[in-house]
C-alpha cells in the first residue's frame, strides 16, 4: 500500500487530482475509463482541481464513465443533500462528461435491492472499475460500509450508525433525526474489485481512522482496513491526519515515496 503524505489539504487534493487526470489521459484502451467517485468534504478539493483542468482544456471526461459510491434512501435528486445533487453541483455540471456516462444509485427506486443488483451488473458490463476514489468516515467506513459490514460485501442497502448520523447532521441543520438512516452503498468487495483504489484521508479528526487503515489488523470493525489486501491501494493524506501513526510508519512512508519519484 502506498501512503502519500502531503503537507496540507490543498497539496493532498492537487496530488490526487493530478494522479487521476494522468490515469484518464494515459488510458488508451477502446473502452471508456471507469472511475468510482465519493461524496463528502474530503474530495471537494480534487473535484475543484479536475474542473479547473477540464475548463483549461487540459483534461476531458468524454471517454469517462463514473459510478458513485453511495446515496441516501428517500431523498429525491433535487434535495440539496442528495448525493445526486452534490455530484452535479460540485462536479458533473462543470465538466464535459456525457450525462449517460454518470451512474449514481437511486435511493428513490421502488425496488432498492434490484437497483443495487443492477448497479453491480452495470459495473461488470464495463469490465469493472479502473480507479475508485474514496473517502472514509471517522469510524473508518468506506462508502457507507459501517463497522462490521462484511469485507466481501457487494452493493446493497445499509443502515447508518447513530455516530455517522450525528457526524452527517452538520449538513441537515445539526439535527441527526433529519439524516436518512438508510442508504444504498457499493460494498467493500465492490471497491476492492477495482484495479486501483485511491482514498483521501485528511484532518485531525481522521487520525485514528488513518492509523487503523494502514497499521491496524484487517478487520470488519474498520472496514477501510480491507485496503491492506488490495494490490493497488493508495492513501493520499495530509500531515494533520498523521497524528496517530507511529514515528517509524510515518518515516517509512515518507522515505519510500521519495524513492517512488526517483
Ligand atoms: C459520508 C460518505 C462517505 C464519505 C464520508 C466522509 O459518510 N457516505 O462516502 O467518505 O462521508 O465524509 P467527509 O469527507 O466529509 O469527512
Amino acid at each position: 500500500m502506498r501512503v502519500v503524505i502531503q503537507e496540507n489539504y490543498e497539496k493532498m487534493s492537487k496530488w490526487a487530482a493530478d494522479y487521476i487526470a494522468a490515469k484518464i489521459r494515459n488510458h488508451k484502451e477502446d473502452r471508456p475509463f471507469v472511475l468510482g467517485l465519493p461524496t463528502g468534504s474530503s474530495p471537494l478539493g480534487v473535484y475543484a482541481e479536475l474542473v479547473r483542468q477540464c475548463k483549461a482544456g487540459e483534461l476531458s471526461f468524454k471517454n469517462v464513465v463514473t459510478f458513485n459510491m453511495d446515496e441516501y434512501v428517500g431523498l429525491p435528486h433535487e434535495h440539496d443533500q442528495s448525493y445526486w445533487y452534490f455530484m452535479h453541483d460540485n462536479f458533473f455540471d462543470h465538466i464535459d462528461i456525457p450525462a449517460e456516462n454518470i451512474n449514481i444509485l437511486n435511493g428513490m427506486a421502488e425496488d432498492l435491492q434490484a437497483e443495487c443488483d443492477a448497479y453491480e451488473k452495470k459495473i461488470a458490463s464495463y469490465g469493472g472499475i479502473d480507479l475508485f476514489m474514496g473517502g472514509i468516515g471517522v469510524d473508518g467506513h468506506l462508502a457507507f460500509n459501517e463497522p462490521f459490514t462484511s469485507l466481501n460485501s457487494r452493493t446493497g442497502i445499509r443502515d447508518l450508525t447513530t455516530d455517522t448520523m450525528i457526524v452527517n447532521s452538520r449538513f441537515f441543520g445539526n439535527d441527526p433525526s433529519k439524516v436518512p438512516s438508510r442508504v444504498l452503498s457499493v460494498g467493500i468487495g465492490t471497491v476492492t474489485d477495482s484495479k486501483e483504489v485511491l482514498v483521501l484521508i485528511n484532518g485531525h479528526n481522521k487520525a485514528r481512522a488513518l492509523a487503523k487503515t494502514v497499521m491496524g489488523s484487517v478487520s470488519q470493525m474498520w472496514t477501510c482496513s480491507a485496503l491492506q489486501m488490495h494490490n493497488g491501494a493508495i492513501i493520499a493524506c495530509d500531515e494533520a491526519a498523521c497524528g496517530e501513526l507511529t514515528v517509524d510508519a510515518y518515516k517509512y512512508f515518507l522515505d519510500i515515496e521519495k524513492k517512488e519519484r526517483l
